[in-house]
């Protein structure tokens, strides 16, 4: 059946008005194809730096209490300093504290299968990203009170005594940026226990290998559902927050007994919706 939609009708008639092959390619891929691209992509495209402002906001207008968030792979702090200004902005400080975790030698060496680059084999390379802890340090020490920086690898400074003090400041953003499935897989061991339902994890390379579940953030992601990191836990989409990418989650997590506290419950015994009208207006 012939495509009578607005759009394809409005194109038929271009295609009529329009002289010769070359011109009719001209207009529709610059007149019509680029626009309706630049528009659809200006409403719909993920920028990294919206979640971090809607995610603070979101915890602190609904629930009581100090709250963590953790970077993994924080390299010069580019993303870790936003984060800390998004406090600030917001007037979190005295609420919030920012750890960045990395271990400022940059990419770690690997050969796991699980890591590499499938398309041109062209992944990371050893000792990418390299940053100076030192210099950092100084820049947000300068600025900030509310962070703390934890130089190692990923296993070695989620220490027990660390993890602990995740049950008074939960954990409301986790900024996985390590790239790797490997450093991704290093983490979840040991931070899964501590992460509350509710918790946003962010993942920054979630696309690599085009979103491939046999590497990278994305076979973290797979394997979690799949139950290979332990029962009870879940990672779901978050559609508001990932627009069109699939990089921004919510962690379901029913081992855990520490739960988020609302300021005003949302349910109440006496709460009725009163019917108004019959049309579909509210
Ligand atoms: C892409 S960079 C981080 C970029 C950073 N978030 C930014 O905003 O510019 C990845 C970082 O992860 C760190 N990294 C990767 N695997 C690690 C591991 N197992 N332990 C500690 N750091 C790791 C590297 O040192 C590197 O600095």
């Amino acid at each position: 059946m012939a495509d009578k939609s607005g759009f394809i009708t409005l194109l038929r008639y271009l295609g009529m008005i329009l002289p010769g092959d070359f011109i009719k390619t001209f207009f529709y891929l610059n007149f019509i194809a680029k626009p309706r691209k630049f528009i659809r992509l200006c409403l719909d495209s993920f920028y990294r730096m919206d979640h971090i402002y809607e995610v603070l906001s979101e915890f602190n207008n609904t629930y009581k209490g100090n709250f963590s968030v953790l970077e993994f792979g924080v390299a010069d702090g580019y993303a870790f300093t936003k984060k800390l200004y998004a406090t600030h902005y917001l007037k979190m400080s005295e609420r919030v504290i920012v750890h960045g975790f990395d271990t400022f030698d940059g990419m770690p060496d690997t050969d796991a299968q699980e890591d590499q680059d499938m398309v041109a084999n062209d992944g990371w390379v050893t000792g990418q990203f390299k940053a100076s802890y030192t210099n950092l340090d100084n820049y947000c020490s300068q600025r900030y009170k509310n962070y703390k920086l934890h130089q190692g690898y990923f296993e070695d400074t989620l220490t027990q005594e660390y993890l602990d003090t995740l049950k008074d400041s939960m954990p409301i953003l986790i900024w996985i940026d390590c790239d790797y499935y490997t450093s991704t897989k290093s983490i979840f061991e040991k931070l899964i226990p501590f992460i509350p339902t509710g918790c946003v994890i962010y993942f920054d390379e979630y696309e690599f290998n085009f979103g491939s579940t046999f590497t990278g953030e994305a076979r973290a992601v797979k394997e979690i559902n799949e139950g290979k990191f332990g029962p009870g836990i879940e990672l779901i989409l978050d559609h508001t927050l990932s627009l069109n990418s699939r990089r921004v989650y919510r962690f379901i997590n029913s081992n855990i007994e520490n739960q988020f506290q609302r300021y005003k419950p949302l349910n109440t015994k006496d709460e009725l919706r009163l019917r108004t009208n019959d049309s579909p207006l509210p």
